[in-house]
């Protein structure tokens, strides 16, 4: 009850796009939301740079942040005042940030919501979520929103959309909710309740992306990308199959499934650098640095979970498009030979 803080957790692109368009929405609804949002920026003189100038000169220099985004440096004070969580950083450091805030949990029953997309493998060797992850440490119910979201075109108000996930499922008040957060005239939500479907869409799908830069850098033209596509969509959901058998195919219309795989697959930052990838001789990490300015991609990780895990499980030989993007990442097989998996792919 009473009006909810709202604390967004990231600095890089998508962060600052989130926060825009939060600092925006809790301005228009004033009954539901106290209007100061707090942005935590983990790098101070980036921090000190966007309280001065309100912009993000680093990773999404296009806008200038609202008044009321208060970029924060300090993660305990951003969590503590906070009772909506928007965790929007690359989803391998997760577990550290988690790790970080856990004291910091304030008693006001604070709710979640993941925007990282990318998976990981628990303890047990088992699959495990973002969101999952989040609730495991910090012991709160957590959402998640994904989609086609290109930090800079939403960013610049190009019409756009999502699914969400609420967080406490059914609970209609909780929906209105965060439907207010982040839906505005040219950002649209649909709510599913196929949350894990959602989050491996958005997670699969980079790697699909890199599939798509690969054959791009390897100069073939439409027809072998439409084929790594078609490909990459049937592994998805043979992988979502494996490991959520109750998923529902029709989350993969949605524009957490298809819409994000086709803008990724030709606008996103994984196209780009596995693109680049084939052209030159260096490591991923290098390209990162040259090309996004040290922004850390999600698919090669992915690409190496999923690998580890279908092993774990003797399934490789079923995903021959996944294990070939996985081992041209980390340089162990032919980019040439790429081909050869789309056309053995089941
Ligand atoms: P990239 O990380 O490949 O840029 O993907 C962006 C994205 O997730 C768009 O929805």
């Amino acid at each position: 009850k009473g009006r909810k803080s709202v604390g967004v957790l990231g600095g890089g692109a998508w962060g600052t796009a989130i926060a825009d368009l939060i600092g925006r929405n809790v301005a228009k609804h004033k009954h539901l939301f106290h209007e100061e949002v707090l942005f935590y920026v983990r790098d101070e003189s980036l921090r000190l740079i966007i309280e001065k100038t309100r912009q993000n000169i680093r990773y999404l220099s296009a806008i200038k942040l609202p008044l009321n985004v208060r970029p924060v440096s300090s993660l305990s004070d951003a969590v503590s005042k906070s009772d909506v969580l928007i965790f929007v950083i690359p989803h391998q450091y997760l577990q550290d940030l988690c790790y970080a805030i856990n004291d910091s949990i304030s008693t006001r029953n604070p709710i979640g919501i993941s925007l990282s997309k990318g998976l990981h493998i628990d303890s047990a060797g088992n699959l495990e979520l973002n969101s999952q992850i989040i609730h495991r440490m910090l012991g709160i119910p957590v959402g998640v929103l994904s989609g086609a979201n290109i930090a800079i075109e939403v960013a610049q108000r190009q019409y756009s959309e999502a699914t969400l996930v609420n967080p406490l499922t059914n609970d209609k008040n909780c929906e209105e909710l965060f439907r207010c957060l982040f839906e505005c005239n040219l950002f649209r939500v649909s709510f599913c309740n196929d949350g894990p479907t959602v989050e491996m869409c958005g997670a699969l799908k980079n790697i699909v992306a890199i599939g798509c830069g690969l054959v791009d850098g390897l100069g073939y033209g439409m027809n072998t990308k439409a084929a790594a596509l078609s490909c990459g969509v049937r592994e998805m959901i043979r992988f979502v199959e494996v490991f959520h058998p109750k998923y529902e195919l029709s989350t993969f219309f949605q524009n957490c499934g298809i819409g994000d795989i086709i803008a990724s697959s030709f606008g996103g930052r994984n196209r780009k650098v596995s693109e680049a990838l084939i052209k030159s001789s260096k490591s991923i990490e290098m390209l990162e640095k040259q090309l996004l300015r040290g922004q850390k991609l999600q698919g090669p990780q992915t690409a190496h979970v999923v690998y580890q895990l279908l092993q774990n499980k003797q399934l490789l030989n079923e995903f021959p498009f996944f294990s070939a993007i996985h081992r041209i990442c980390n340089r162990t097989m032919d980019p040439k030979d790429l081909i050869q998996a789309i056309k053995s792919s089941p």
